[in-house]
């Protein structure tokens, strides 16, 4: 190794390392407040990851299902506005599977798949690329949720597509959602679009069961940010001790995901501890629910005047092509 390579591999550890301090930090602090949180990118590890694509399988989860019969349904209107030959910027791409499913319709220039699991992401794009060897691939791994810091290599490309799917933007309040979609914005320059995929608001009975599966794979999932966090943090959490939650809050619009205490216990980690009593929530996401209307104000207060939307017949789900003004 050169006296250069060697700095830059010292630099790059010394980053991961306070990176993974401040992770340390954040997780600590969301716990120790009266009403605990976990931050939701603690779900996506590798295996979080895995379990998120069986949620998507699920019976009771309609909306990658709806999502992807929106896209087949529409795709003519959909390539007709999106056009052909775009930069393709999948944020939040996990196994790349929804845009892999539009790779015909958008004959995309490049494709960018960008996701927090980083070892998940490579190997979904190792196997991609053997499916089209003519469409250069570039995975970034980033946490873009609270700053959208593209490569340079990246965000000079012209015609980008920021494709944001699977309800991801519900993940955010609503005014957290107008800030990243006013960064999306900015990113896009004269000539980019944004394909968005939203959940619409329905009757409560529907929108539990999709957060609160009957094979209790959503439970898995949500329980599975504690084993993460036993890892990052040097926690002891029992997963045993711990019930997964899905309540629809109608006045904010929200299904909100808990993690409930089924004993009064403590949980330890290095340097600090936290009593939990009986059925003392830990919330770890929230998953807004939006009506058309709402949607198309929430672009508009962004940035993006101009969209095209399609749904599904019982309007339980909405694709939106967005152009900014
Ligand atoms: N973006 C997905 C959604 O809101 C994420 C998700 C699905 C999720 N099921 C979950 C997050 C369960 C936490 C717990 O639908």
């Amino acid at each position: 190794m050169s006296h250069a390579d060697a700095e830059v591999a010292t630099k790059r550890r010394e980053e991961l390392g306070s990176e993974r301090d401040a992770a340390r930090a954040e997780l600590i602090a969301g716990l120790s407040r009266p009403q605990p949180s976990i931050a939701p990118k603690y779900f996506y590890d590798a295996l979080g990851s895995k379990l998120f694509e069986a949620i998507c399988e699920l019976d009771e989860y309609y909306l990658t299902r709806t999502e992807a019969a929106i896209f087949a349904q529409h795709a003519a209107a959909i390539a007709d506005s999106v056009g052909v030959g775009a930069t393709l910027i999948d944020l939040g791409a996990g196994n790349c599977a929804k845009a892999a499913g539009l790779f015909h319709v958008l004959q995309p220039q490049a494709y960018i798949p960008v996701d927090i699991s980083e070892e998940f992401l490579h190997r979904a794009v190792e196997g991609l690329k053997k499916s089209y060897p003519h469409i250069p691939m570039h995975p970034v791994a980033l946490d873009f949720s609270d700053f959208l810091h593209l490569p340079a290599y990246v965000q000079e490309r012209r015609k980008k597509l920021f494709f944001y799917p699977g309800s991801s933007l519900g993940n955010f309040t609503p005014l957290q959602a107008a800030q990243f979609l006013t960064r999306i914005r900015a990113a896009c320059g004269g000539d980019g679009t944004l394909l968005l995929g939203i959940d619409l608001v329905k009757p409560a009975e529907e929108l539990e069961a999709a957060y609160d599966d009957a094979l209790g794979v959503t439970a898995a999932f949500n329980l599975n940010a504690l084993r993460h966090i036993n890892l990052l943090l040097g926690s002891d959490f029992l997963l045993r001790d711990w019930q997964h939650k899905a309540l629809f809050n109608a006045a904010q619009s929200r299904v909100e995901m808990y993690l409930r205490a089924r004993r009064d216990l403590t949980v330890t980690w290095p340097g600090g501890a936290r009593a939990f009593g009986q059925g003392t929530a830990i919330h770890t996401e929230n998953s807004y629910k939006y009506s058309c209307a709402a949607i198309l104000d929430l672009l508009r207060q962004s940035g993006f005047g101009e969209a095209r939307c399609w749904s599904d017949a019982e309007g339980r789900y909405l694709v939106c092509h967005a152009r900014a003004t």
